[in-house]
């Protein structure tokens, strides 16, 4: 029955997202969640969750389209279903505008959104400061929402959770057969990938429920996402940065900011401010190596490093990791432990 053993490191939306396909996808896998934040605590949590991306520069186009549009197709499922309040998962249209007209004024992702076209004259004639746009209607994941309903789909395929700090990957392949890290931004204590680091993003939520509509600027530093219950204003991307705490200054100049493109927001109401480091790396990693311990060998998957976009990519590159585990198990099915 339930004969190879996998953990998955980290509950956050890559985390649960993988952990979730392995549980459903694989019946003779028992999967264990271990990580030490879950909802509503990770950096996941914060994020607005709207589908959009960005290219990587080294990952086959065609990999990052379906990245996209796996995901894309799993949330709209949800979205247009009965599940689609509880999981925190909406259909939502606005506008990306630019103050310079962008080299590719059709991003990969095009295609799988819904209605993509430029905006009018008439719809540009709103943003003085800004020479081109795009309307499209996208998706919406608040993972608030999300994560929770991910966890109950977890513990219905029979997946279990923990609570503990991960320290060493070798302790923990004593235990397991198959150990998938999806650790984010991971802990500066593991044993690191000089290749991640922290990308500070700090936003406003803020109560305008008038706001129907998405507004962000293609420098990707400004934006106004409404989402179910408050408006997300943002941001920053600060590289390297790793401080946790809400800093004035942002707060200000992103009110400033967004209320330059939407000066309703003046009238709105701050709810809260909330800083989150995306796991920031030049390419996502989605390869599997193996690891020796004591004489077996243990299948490691990576799956972390999605950086602005790992809710974006995170059915996409969970049915990748799923895809690995199944390949390598059945080129080298585990021996067993001692
Ligand atoms: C302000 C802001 C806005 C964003 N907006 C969007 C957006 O609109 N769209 C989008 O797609 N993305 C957005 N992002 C990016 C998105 O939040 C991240 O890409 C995503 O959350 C990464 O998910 P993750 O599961 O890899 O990491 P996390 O959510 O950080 O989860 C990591 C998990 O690993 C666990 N963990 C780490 N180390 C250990 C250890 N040693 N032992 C045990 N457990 C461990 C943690 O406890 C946690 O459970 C935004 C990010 C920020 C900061
Ligand atoms: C697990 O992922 C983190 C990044 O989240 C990385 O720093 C670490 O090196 C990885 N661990 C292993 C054993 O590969």
């Amino acid at each position: 029955m339930k004969n190879v053993k996998v953990a998955v490191v980290g509950a956050g939306v890559v985390g649960l997202s993988t952990a979730v396909c392995i549980a459903e996808v694989l019946p003779y896998c028992s999967v264990t969640i271990i990580a030490d934040k879950f909802s509503p605590d990770t950096t996941s949590d914060g994020a607005a969750g709207i589908l959009f991306a960005s290219e990587f520069p080294d990952i086959p186009l065609e990999r990052q389209q379906h990245w996209f549009k796996d995901t894309f197709d799993h949330l709209y499922t949800i979205a247009v279903s009965s599940q689609a309040s509880e999981a925190g998962v909406l259909l939502s249209s606005g506008y990306q505008i630019f103050k310079e007209i962008p080299s590719d004024k059709t991003p990969f992702w095009s295609k799988y959104v819904l209605g993509f076209r430029p905006m009018t004259d008439r719809e540009m004639k709103r943003f003085p400061d800004h020479k081109f746009g795009q309307a499209f209607t996208t998706i919406k994941c608040e993972c608030s929402s999300y994560l929770p309903w991910l966890e109950k789909r977890l513990r219905k395929a029979g997946g279990q959770i923990i609570r503990e700090t991960v320290k060493d990957f070798q302790q923990l392949g004593r235990s397991y057969d198959v150990i998938v890290n999806c650790s984010g931004l991971g802990s500066r204590s593991l044993v690191g990938d000089a290749e991640v680091y922290p990308v500070r993003g700090q936003v406003l939520k803020v109560h305008a429920p008038w706001l129907k509509n998405f507004i962000r600027d293609g420098d990707g530093k400004t934006y106004i996402y409404p989402g179910s219950s408050y408006v997300t204003a943002g941001g920053t991307r600060q590289a390297d940065d790793w401080c946790l705490e809400v800093n004035k200054m942002d707060s200000e100049g992103i009110l400033e900011r967004c209320s330059r493109l939407e000066p309703s927001l003046h009238g709105g109401q701050i709810l809260g401010e909330w800083v989150g480091l995306r796991p920031g790396r030049k390419n996502p990693r989605v390869e599997r190596e193996w690891m020796q311990v004591k004489g077996r060998q243990v299948l490691l998957v990576h799956n972390y490093g999605h950086g602005g976009w790992g809710i974006t990519l995170s059915w996409g590159t969970a049915l990748d990791a799923l895809g690995l585990v199944r390949q390598s198990l059945h080129e080298r099915p585990p021996k067993a432990r001692l």
